[in-house]
């Protein structure tokens, strides 16, 4: 493994959400693991006139939210002697010249840098431009490294004007496209658990699999990001980059080597072979539903135009469903269906991959007309498992069966896998891009869903609505290709949660 040097990692947003739930604790994780090298600084970039004390109380703050039952004094002390302060506005050139002069004047600011731009997408561009403007992209005296969060661009067009304001400025080594997706240490498991054993490949197709499903469902609603939220909408927010990652690693085919080009490569070949979905058949292809007021877990919540900063009548979707066509000799006739939603009746994110059924019933005679097919199901969050359900007879002479759900957890009980961001960080500074995105693979992405975004913007006068708490719109079963396809909303057993509901 790369070693890591010591870098000076500046973040632009530092006060935003992003950075007070998931990039300083993750931080600070890395730290208390003792997995954050020597030499590395935090710089905050930020536009309240702060001193060095009143960050450090900003991010105490931070940790206390996220750490409700406390956390190790001795690793924060550590952490804190990290931290610092550098007050700019992003608009103004002074504060890139100034801040140019910290990173190369301010002994304990490494030359090499990471910028992460935890910021909103619309001000990437001038970002990365006011970088390279005061020669801060420059690597003659160290690494220069941009950390890009999603959305990348707000559709096809606007991502390939945003790359090509970041080629003036940038090497595409440069630039590490992050999706935490990819740091979640079971959609990782997704390339072991395909390529490590043999077992799978050989019915990982179209002779064998009826469907695949990709769901994440929160309980949460959109809190206070509204401003993001209501002009991005679960499509943007969660599908074309989340939830198209998933896909591509349980659709490509098997990369050349495990480096990042070669999976990258893989990937973008999967995402160029689906099919495109024409403007005349995005109803047939996609749905969308807004939620209205509701109950989570016995608290009654708001709709989401009753949702702070949300303006009247918005017609932004918070849940997107979409079927998907990958026309090659592997999957095609494989309907994949991905759906994602705010405000559901539980949060969890899976894959779940249904097997066709036997090819002759056999036991029909015997009254066994209950049989399920089989089920491959990886749960991501909240518990990352892998299982197996197959139908075994049960005890007795007769011959009654039951669904047996073989469950491989691999983890013991006590280890709590990181958060995504941990890993993540750390691979910018190794250098090392296999779980970031490539930009042909952000554009591929973008091609799939833009004319389903397009439709959906000219359609601004009607949304469907869900009641928060439950598991999305009426309606969005119509994209089944089947009458025995159905949501699948829990990893439980078969069972009462097992196509009982059809949306
Ligand atoms: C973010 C989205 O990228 O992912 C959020 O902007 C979403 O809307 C979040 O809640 C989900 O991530 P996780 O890791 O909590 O599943």
């Amino acid at each position: 493994m790369a070693k890591i040097d010591p870098c000076t990692i500046v973040i632009f947003g530092a006060t935003g959400n992003l950075s007070r739930v998931k990039l300083m604790p993750a931080l600070y994780e890395l730290e208390k693991g003792g997995r954050l090298p020597d030499g590395v600084t935090i710089l905050a970039f930020g536009r309240r006139p702060w001193s060095e004390d009143e960050w450090q109380a900003e991010v105490v703050s931070m940790l206390d939210a996220k750490y409700p039952d406390g956390y190790d004094q001795a690793a924060f002390k550590r952490f804190s002697a990290k931290l610092r302060y550098f007050q700019g506005d992003l608009t103004d050139s002074a504060s890139f010249k100034a801040l140019s002069e910290k990173i190369s004047d301010d002994p304990n600011c490494s030359p090499n840098a990471q910028f992460y731009m935890s910021i909103r997408p619309a001000e990437f561009g001038t970002v990365i431009e006011k970088l390279g403007e005061h020669g801060l992209l420059d690597e003659s005296h160290g690494w220069r490294r941009v950390v890009i969060e999603k959305p990348f661009g707000y559709d096809l067009l606007s991502a390939q004007s945003l790359q090509s304001a970041l080629n003036k400025y940038l090497n595409e080594s440069q630039i590490y496209r992050i999706d935490h997706y990819l740091g979640k240490s079971t959609v990782r498991n997704i390339l072991v658990f395909r390529f490590a054993n043999l077992l799978l490949e050989p019915l990982w197709n179209r002779n064998y699999i009826d469907h695949v499903q990709i769901t994440h469902s929160e309980t949460i609603g959109i809190g206070s990001r509204a401003d993001y939220y209501d002009g991005a909408g679960a499509m943007r927010d969660m599908i074309q980059s989340h939830l198209m990652q998933l896909f591509a690693l349980v659709a490509m085919e098997p990369p050349a080597g495990m480096d990042d080009e070669s999976l990258r490569d893989e990937k973008v070949k999967v995402l160029k072979s689906v099919r495109p979905i024409p403007q005349n058949a995005v109803h047939a292809h996609a749905f969308r539903g807004q939620y209205s007021g509701g109950n989570i877990a016995g608290e009654s919540v708001l709709g989401y135009r009753e949702e702070e900063g949300v303006p009247e009548g918005s017609t932004t979707e918070t849940y997107a469903a979409l079927k998907l066509y990958v026309d090659n000799w592997r999957w095609k006739g494989v309907p994949f269906y991905l759906r994602t939603g705010k405000r559901m009746a539980e949060a969890s994110s899976a894959i779940c991959i249904r097997f066709k059924r036997p090819p002759q019933h056999l036991f029909r005679g015997a009254k066994i007309d209950q049989l399920q097919p089989n089920w491959l199901l990886l749960g991501i969050q909240p518990n990352d498992c892998l299982k197996l359900e197959i139908n075994v007879k049960e005890q007795g002479t007769s011959m009654k069966t039951r669904l047996l759900s073989l469950d491989a957890s691999y983890h013991d009980d006590d280890s709590k896998p990181g958060d995504a961001y941990e890993d993540l960080l750390l691979d910018v500074m190794r250098g090392d891009h296999s779980l970031f995105l490539r930009y042909d693979e952000v554009e591929w992405a973008w091609r799939v869903v833009d004319p389903i975004l397009k439709v959906w913007s000219m359609e601004r006068d009607f949304i469907n609505t869900y009641p928060a708490g439950s598991w999305g719109p009426r309606g969005t079963y119509r994209l089944f290709e089947n009458d025995d396809q159905f949501w699948r909303h829990s990893l439980g057993i078969g069972g009462s949660d097992v196509g009982s509901e059809v949306f």
